[in-house]
């Protein structure tokens, strides 16, 4: 991860290591939100590396909505609660009781919330690159998300992406039109600490899966151990979790606040 630079056009190796660290170290938070203010001057950074984004025909479909009504998280989390009662259900035995136990949101602890949307109609019915693959104003939208969410962690604060809704309840709490897409639902805060491993994994509820089983080279299923390339990946798997693991400052974080069986 410390080779020297390759390129003229290459950030220096500090500024590329941060890049690294924001990457390796950013996690979903759920639980560990202070309600310690977001200041405008942070919160106004994080929006324009999202609104920086990659889109497709550059596009640009996203809207963010800032909310900082306690009224309408309250809207939010009566639509979060209906659809994870219904998501329990869709679980069989053991898991559907471990489920029940997971904290998924943290829309009420959050001091703001931020739905990032899609307006699929915004530059026309025609796109430069969405002429043949439809989804991808909506993957523009989650490139959005994405920024902001490596953004917010470089700023120091927590960001949880909540999903479990119903679309049409969540539009309505929230007074999104009806050709407006939400993408994602961001808990967004300070935090208490970060942990140094998604918090599903520490749990035991699924691994992280070892990267040469997901690098093909030339055909689909082709890999080969012997590869330097596929070599270098397993190092560089080990070295992205130490980063992660060094970026955590406080004792004993890197346990979890969910209580996962193992599956
Ligand atoms: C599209 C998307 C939807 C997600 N929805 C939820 C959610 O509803 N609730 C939740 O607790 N986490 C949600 N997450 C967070 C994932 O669980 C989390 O990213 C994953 O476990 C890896 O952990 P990490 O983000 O800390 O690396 C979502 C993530 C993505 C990308």
């Amino acid at each position: 991860m410390k080779a020297a630079s390759q390129d003229m056009h290459a950030f220096t190796v500090e500024a590329r290591e941060a890049i690294y660290q924001t990457i390796f170290s950013r996690r979903d938070v759920r639980g560990q939100f202070l309600s310690k203010p977001v200041p405008d001057e942070v919160l106004s950074r994080i929006i324009t590396a999202a609104h920086y984004a990659p889109s497709v025909g550059f596009m640009q479909p996203w809207n963010f909505l800032v909310l900082r009504s306690d009224e309408i998280k309250r809207r939010v989390h009566a639509a979060f609660s209906d659809a994870h009662a219904e998501a329990a259900e869709m679980f069989e035995g053991d898991k559907r009781a471990t489920y029940k136990t997971l904290k998924l949101e943290g829309i009420l602890e959050s001091p703001i919330g931020i739905c990032v949307t899609c307006d699929r109609e915004r530059a026309g019915p025609v796109v430069v690159g969405r002429t043949h693959m439809k989804t991808m104003d909506l993957y523009s939208s989650v490139c959005a998300v994405q920024n902001l969410w490596l953004a917010a962690r470089a700023e120091g604060l927590g960001v949880g992406w909540v999903s479990i809704f119903n679309q049409a309840a969540l539009q309505e709490a929230l007074g999104i039109p009806k050709g407006i897409t939400p993408i994602a639902y961001l808990c967004v805060g300070y935090v208490s600490h970060f942990y140094a491993k998604p918090e599903l994994e520490a749990a035991g509820w699924l691994p992280r899966l070892p990267i040469e089983n997901l690098v093909y080279i030339d055909h689909w299923g082709h890999s080969d151990e012997q590869q330097p390339l596929i070599r270098q990946l397993i190092k560089d798997q080990a070295a992205a979790q130490t980063v992660a693991n060094a970026t955590i400052h406080q004792p004993g974080n890197d346990t979890t606040a969910l209580t996962i069986n193992k599956s």
